[in-house]
């Protein structure tokens, strides 16, 4: 498999926006990081955004940071000298120059601590713009959300073209996938979801149950990812993803589920 280039026909002019979703604790966070070490190494600018307070993507791409989009927006509302920057100059660069994290195969935002409940609407819809803006400059931006659903109602996903709805074993996280189901067919959500479906992680023994509570309610299935040594042995070692072996049974699944839907 080469390393470098596009496949010819995908992708060449549009970007692809993916956003990693389900329970809390299956596996969103790995299986961004393994979807970003794929596709980078197919020469794919990416864009990755840790959207979970909990900021664990961070750690396992083994960036070392306090920056992030959160703690700049406290920043901007404390620093006069700041805020007055953001009228004078383009809101991208200075988010670029703030909160831009640069990894050698990849860039990250960490979106950080939430919005405070007192309203800083002005700040938050200038980094709402800045933020977009950073990401027409790559060619995937992908997202690993916070556990749950609230993201989601909150649209926060909106734009996104690709959602990967993670469960591993267990009836609870089959049934969220199914409840984050409901919410992007009522259309409320997300304006232009062109993928959407799951991933079984973790996968051993028998998952003939979980699949057919898929099939009951239509949804789709995308592949699973077995349950990876290679993975519990970074984890124990809190070793980056970077370590993770070429041949580790995650990462070809990953290459397999990406495969299948032509993104790789
Ligand atoms: N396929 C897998 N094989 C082994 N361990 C896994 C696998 N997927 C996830 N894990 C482990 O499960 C835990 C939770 O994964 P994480 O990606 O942090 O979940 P989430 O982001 O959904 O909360 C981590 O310790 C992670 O290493
Ligand atoms: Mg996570």
């Amino acid at each position: 498999m080469t390393d470098k280039g596009y496949k010819d026909g995908i992708f060449p002019t549009s970007r692809l926006r993916i956003a990693v979703t389900g329970k809390g604790g299956v596996g969103k966070t790995i299986i961004s990081a393994l979807i970003s070490r794929v596709l980078s190494r197919q020469g794919r600018k990416i864009l990755l955004v840790d959207a979970d307070p909990a900021m664990g993507l961070s750690y396992i791409l083994g960036a070392e940071t306090d920056r992030s989009v959160g703690s700049f927006r406290d920043r901007v509302i404390s620093e006069p000298q700041l805020k007055r920057e953001l009228g004078s100059v383009r809101i991208k660069d200075v988010l670029i120059r703030e909160a831009l994290v640069k990894l050698h195969d990849a860039e990250l935002l960490i979106m950080g601590k939430e919005e405070s409940s007192e309203c800083y609407c002005g700040v938050n819809s200038v980094l709402k713009y800045g933020i977009g803006s950073i990401a027409s400059d790559y060619d995937v931006m992908l997202i690993d959300c916070e556990a749950g659903l609230e993201q989601i109602h909150r649209r926060v996903l909106n734009t996104v073209d690709t959602l990967f709805v993670v469960t591993d074993m267990s009836v609870r996280g089959m049934k969220t996938a199914i409840q984050i189901k409901k919410i992007v067919e009522s259309g409320s959500a997300i304006e232009d979801c062109q993928r959407f479906g799951l991933i079984l992680n973790r996968m051993k023994g028998d998952a003939a149950p979980l699949l057919t509570m898929a099939e009951e309610v239509g949804l789709e299935v995308f592949g699973s990812i077995p349950e990876d040594d290679h993975v519990t042995s970074l984890d124990r070692e809190g070793l980056p993803i970077d370590n993770l072996s070429e041949m580790s049974s995650s990462l070809g699944a990953v290459r397999r589920i990406l495969s299948s839907l032509n993104l790789f």
